[in-house]
């Protein structure tokens, strides 16, 4: 096999888009000891995606050199593997870019005159000339995938890779605050950010609405450290994506450790929230295996239980030490150091100890002004079993309803010109089954109907066959997906202009998201205009749809829709039709009036597919007369 292919092949591993590139050409800078890294792109890094850094530079041999395969300076032997403290360690990266785009690379060392100018066209050099140049290196690379075309196809728009990049982008600049990073975007300045301090530097990347409420982290054991920022409970948000692990200061994803951090804030923010973390855990390099994924995105602990004890309990301290010294910085806690969480191994035993020790008991001692009252809760369950059994109108009603329905059985058997619909045939009636089987679904309602909900979620309707009993929630679910979809499919939804638009400030990633969402969500009835850096304003909202807090519905549009992406089956257009499907269903333990229960229950059956919900599960189940009948026989 040609080596240019073999490379190309490899290559698929690391850079699956410019992002990759992104992130690989940034950890090469930070490795070369820059204090300064300029990243430059045109068109989402698809003609060009460019890095400057000010780094230690490469000498001729070295920049020849480093497009090899398995050319790395950073590891000489096998226990270097164990003791990594660069990004870099297997000296893929280069190889790896060469093999998929044009490069140039330029570079210079502080102690030579000149630089090296080296062309690469599909892993081979075609030029290699000295240079005039500044120290430090700067990487170009042009037309990613111009030689691997399924490759190039299989790219998003450029919003969408726009986004990835600034994830990237984001992630190394959350671990190097020391380092100044610029992003320009075809010319256009996206992130200028100045040296500070971690603080400084989350308060740049992800908001200012963050910057007083912020917790600081940081405890040290012989085992780990960790440090960061916490966000105070409320500024916890809707959207997932500020949260961020660092492991040895490479970002990692965990969802085991993110369950350790969620659970330190249970009972102080809703649950279908998330606080802000930005959290860096310094350990001993032997303890964890970086090498188990080509991005190094995902990690393995040497012993994870240990870890996630630890960011529990160091998450639950920062938070009770806020709550009492709200604006102070504060000392480290000598007791964490001993617990037998973190200092023994884990067991059962231990973490009863652990929960045991005064750590914990000071957290929820302290904490008693954030979580809910344990009083109110139980009053709160009492109120909702009054609801349910003592209230008076909810008896009447129910009688009523029964009433109408029994009514509208008897009636079924005389009146045959009762106004009724038609529909077609529920799925599965053939077969030598009686008679009754053979009936289309016939709804047996009319003006005069009254209908019965059950327990604020379910409706009852009487049919020519006996009855249904509609899921509120799934039907509704099964109206909205066929009203969005169509919109999507050229019945653009007619929008409801805002009487009093609302402003949207997102962090630079979430605009950059809902950017690259917007024309759907306009075919949708959604008008979201830009309104300088990082703000939107919501104009209008889907005219059919019941007004509420637009504000919320974006932020959970996107919170949603990033919980869909890593779902491969759907397009990004189905994506948005599941989540507002989703966010605007009338949701079970909604009272309905009897109108509203009537439109839902027509509209269902308008639906091209009335029985199923989109996420496959029956709107209704039928009670067959047949059936009724065979219950009660003797
Ligand atoms: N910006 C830079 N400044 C100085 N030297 C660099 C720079 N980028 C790359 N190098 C040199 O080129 C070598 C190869 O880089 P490459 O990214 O391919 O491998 P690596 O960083 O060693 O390992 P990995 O594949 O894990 O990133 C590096 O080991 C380093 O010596
Ligand atoms: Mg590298």
């Amino acid at each position: 096999m040609p080596d240019n292919i073999a490379n190309q092949i490899a290559a698929g591993e690391v850079i699956q888009r410019p992002a990759s590139a992104v992130k690989e050409l940034l950890e090469n800078a930070v490795d070369a000891g820059a204090t300064e890294i300029k990243l430059l792109v045109n068109d989402a890094g698809k003609s060009l995606l460019q890095v400057i850094d000010n780094g230690k530079g490469m000498s001729e041999t070295d920049a020849r050199m480093c497009f090899e395969r398995h050319a790395t300076s950073k590891i000489s032997n096998i226990e270097d593997l164990f003791r990594i403290r660069t990004m870099g360690f297997r000296g893929e990266a280069l190889a790896s870019i060469a093999a998929v785009a044009q490069v140039e690379l330029k570079t210079k060392k502080a102690d030579t005159e000149t630089g090296t100018y080296i062309e690469i066209d599909n892993s081979l050099v075609k030029k290699q000339e000295p240079i005039a140049a500044a120290n430090g290196t700067s990487i170009a690379m042009k037309n990613l995938f111009f030689n691997v075309p399924a490759r190039r196809n299989f790219l998003k728009s450029n919003a969408a890779e726009m986004r990835h990049i600034v994830d990237e982008f984001i992630r190394v600049a959350l671990a190097f605050p020391e380092i100044l990073f610029t992003l320009s975007s075809n010319g256009q300045q996206v992130f200028y950010l100045e040296k500070g301090s971690l603080k400084q530097r989350i308060v740049q990347v992800l908001g200012s609405q963050y910057s007083s409420k912020l917790v600081t982290v940081q405890e040290k054991t012989d085992y780990l450290n960790i440090y960061g920022f916490i966000g105070k409970p409320e500024a916890a948000k809707k959207t997932r994506g500020d949260q961020y692990f660092f492991v040895n200061s490479r970002f990692i994803r965990s969802p085991y450790l993110h369950h350790a951090v969620m659970n330190a804030y249970q009972e102080m923010i809703p649950s279908d929230s998330f606080p802000l973390y930005v959290l860096f855990i310094d350990l001993d390099p032997a303890q964890v295996d970086i090498n188990v994924h080509p991005t190094k995105q995902e990690i393995k602990f040497e012993d994870e239980k240990i870890v996630y004890a630890f960011v529990q309990s160091a998450i639950k301290h920062a938070l009770a030490q806020f709550s009492v010294t709200p604006t102070l910085e504060f000392d480290l806690d000598p007791t964490i150091q001993q617990l037998d969480a973190v200092t023994k191994p884990f067991t059962h035993d231990k973490q009863a100890a652990a929960t045991e020790s005064d750590i914990y008991k000071n957290f929820t001692q302290q904490h008693q002004a954030h979580v809910a009252n344990p009083a109110e809760r139980s009053s709160l369950q009492n109120w909702k079993i009054k609801d349910g059994s003592d209230n008076e109108s909810f008896t009447t009603q129910k009688e009523e309803g029964f009433e109408s329905l029994l009514d509208q059985l008897k009636k079924e058997e005389v009146d045959t010109n009762a106004s009724s619909i038609q529909y077609p045939p529920f799925a599965g009636a053939s077969g030598g089954r009686p008679a009754s089987q053979y009936q289309r679904i016939e709804l047996l309602i009319n003006d005069q109907t009254q209908f019965l909900q059950l327990h604020n979620s379910f409706i009852i309707v009487p049919t020519n066959r006996g009855f249904i009993l509609v899921n509120q929630q799934l039907a509704h679910e099964r109206i909205l997906y066929e009203r969005f979809s169509a919109s999507l499919n050229g019945k653009a939804m007619a929008t409801q202009r805002s009487l009093f638009p609302v402003t949207l400030t997102l962090s630079t990633a979430d605009a950059v998201l809902l950017g690259d969402l917007k024309p759907d969500l306009h075919d949708l009835g959604y008008e979201v205009e830009s309104f300088g850096k990082d703000s939107f304003v919501i104009q209008g909202t889907p005219a059919d749809i019941e007004q509420g807090n637009e504000k919320n519905t974006i932020e959970n549009l996107l919170e949603q829709f990033k919980h869909f992406s890593s779902d491969l089956k759907f397009s990004k257009r189905e994506k948005l039709i599941r989540s507002l499907t989703w966010q605007h269903s009338v949701k079970a333990g909604t009272s309905l009036g009897q109108k509203e229960m009537k439109s839902l229950i027509e509209d269902l059956f308008n639906c091209t597919q009335p029985n199923m919900s989109a996420s496959g599960n029956p709107t209704y189940i039928e009670f067959k007369k047949d059936y009724l009948e065979k219950l009660f026989s003797r």
